[in-house]
C-alpha cells in the first residue's frame, strides 16, 4: 500500500510517499481502507519533531481519518464490513480519565497514523460515524471536533444564556462556536481577519473582535458583557492569550485551556485574576471513546457539521500541511484518498 512516512529527520521535506506492505488485523483489530484524513495543528508538530523524538521514525503522520471496515481479525464484535468509522486519536482511551500510558496511545505520533491507504486498529478505538457527513466531514471530528465537545459541553457544561468566546477560526475554534450555539450560548469570536468574522457570523457566531486592530480584545469583551466579563473562554492561543482571558472571564467562570498556537510557556502569567475571580481552568485533551459517542448523537441529532476549508487529494499531501502552515484556512483541511 502507499503510505507517506517521515523519514531519517524532522521537517516538511521529510515526508516521502513509501510503500509499505498491506498490514493484517490481528486478533481483536481491524483493517481500515481510509477514505479521508484530516489536519490539525498538532501534525505540523509531530513533523517539526515537537511531539515525538526520532526513535518513532519512520512514522505515518496525520492523526485525524476516516475509514471503511475491510477485515477483521479473530473476535472481532462492535464493527462489520462496510461500516464507516473513525479510529479515536488517543486509541486507548475509551472512558473516565485518562492514564498516562493511555495518554501515550495517540495516532499520528507516536502510533502510525492514517495518512496511509490502509491502517490496522483495536476495534475498541473505533466509532461509527453520523450518516450526513461526508468523508471528509467525519474525517475532521477526532480531534478537532472531540476537543471542542469537550471543552464546551462535557468539562464546559456551556449552557443557554452563557457567553463564550472562542478564539481564531480554525479547526477546534469552528466547532467550539457551533457547539456552544447548540447549547443556546452567544458566541464571541476572536480573529485576525474581518473576513473570517464575516464568515464566522455566518455559522452563528454572535460577535466578533479583531484580535490584531484590537489587541486588547480582553477589555473589548468586558464591553460586550457590560463588564460582566465571558462565562467560558475557549483558549487557543496559550502563552500570549491567557493572561487576556483570565482579565475576560467574568467571576466564577472558566477558562479551557486548550491551544499553544503563540507558545506553551508564559514566562509573565499573572495569576492574581485567577485567583481574585475564582476562576476555573481546565486543562482539555481531546476527548475519550465515550465522548466521541456522546458527540456524534449531538451532530446526528441537530445535523451540524464540521466546516471544511479545501481538500487535496492524496498525493499533494505534503502541499495541505504548507498550506496550513500559511494559516490562511477556516476550519478544516482535509486529503482525499
Ligand atoms: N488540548 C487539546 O486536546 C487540543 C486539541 C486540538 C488542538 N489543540 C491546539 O489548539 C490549537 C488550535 O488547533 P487547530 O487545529 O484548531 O488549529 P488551526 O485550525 O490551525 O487554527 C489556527 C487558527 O487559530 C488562530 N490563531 C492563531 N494564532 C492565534 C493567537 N495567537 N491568538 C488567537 N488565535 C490565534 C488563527 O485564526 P484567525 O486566522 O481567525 O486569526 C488561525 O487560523 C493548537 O495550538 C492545537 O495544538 C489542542
Amino acid at each position: 500500500m502507499r503510505a507517506f512516512e517521515i523519514q531519517g529527520g524532522f521537517g516538511l521535506e521529510r515526508i516521502t510517499l513509501a510503500e509499505r506492505p498491506k498490514p493484517a488485523p490481528g486478533p481483536g483489530e481491524v483493517l481500515l481502507r481510509i477514505r479521508a484524513a484530516s489536519l490539525n495543528a498538532r501534525d505540523l508538530g509531530v513533523v517539526g519533531g515537537f511531539y515525538v523524538g526520532a526513535e518513532t521514525l519512520p512514522l505515518i503522520p496525520v492523526s485525524d481519518g476516516v475509514g471503511i471496515v475491510e477485515e477483521l481479525g479473530e473476535g472481532v464484535t462492535r464493527v462489520k464490513p462496510g461500516d464507516r468509522v473513525c479510529p479515536i486519536f488517543v486509541q486507548d482511551w475509551l472512558a473516565g480519565t485518562p492514564t498516562e500510558a493511555m495518554l501515550g496511545s495517540t495516532l499520528g505520533g507516536p502510533r502510525d497514523g492514517v495518512l496511509a491507504e490502509y491502517g490496522v486498529f483495536p476495534q475498541g478505538s473505533l466509532v461509527h460515524v453520523p450518516e450526513h457527513l461526508t468523508d471528509e466531514e467525519a474525517a475532521s471530528l477526532p480531534i478537532a471536533a472531540l476537543t471542542a465537545w469537550q471543552a464546551v459541553v462535557t468539562e464546559g457544561r456551556v449552557r443557554a444564556g452563557d457567553t463564550v468566546v472562542v478564539q481564531g477560526t480554525g479547526g477546534v475554534a469552528l466547532s467550539a462556536l457551533q457547539f456552544a450555539k447548540l447549547h443556546g450560548a452567544r458566541v464571541i469570536v476572536t480573529s485576525s481577519s474581518d473576513v473570517k468574522l464575516e464568515r464566522a457570523a455566518a455559522l452563528g457566531a454572535d460577535l466578533g473582535i479583531n484580535y490584531v486592530k484590537s489587541p486588547q480584545w480582553d477589555q473589548e469583551v468586558l464591553r460586550l458583557t457590560d463588564g460582566r466579563g465571558a462565562d467560558h473562554i475557549v483558549d487557543l492561543g496559550g502563552a500570549a492569550t491567557l493572561n487576556a482571558s483570565l482579565a475576560a472571564v467574568r467571576p466564577g467562570g472558566r477558562v479551557s485551556i486548550v491551544g499553544v498556537l503563540s507558545g506553551v510557556t508564559a514566562a509573565g502569567l499573572d495569576l492574581i485574576p485567577a485567583i481574585r475571580k475564582k476562576v476555573t481552568l481546565q486543562g482539555i485533551n481531546v476527548g475519550s471513546h465515550g465522548m466521541f459517542e456522546d458527540m456524534n448523537r449531538a451532530l446526528a441529532l441537530s445535523g451540524v457539521r464540521p466546516v471544511i476549508d479545501r481538500v487535496f487529494p492524496f498525493t499533494e499531501a505534503v502541499q495541505a500541511l504548507r498550506y496550513m502552515q500559511e494559516g490562511v484556512h477556516f476550519g478544516k483541511i482535509c486529503i482525499r484518498l
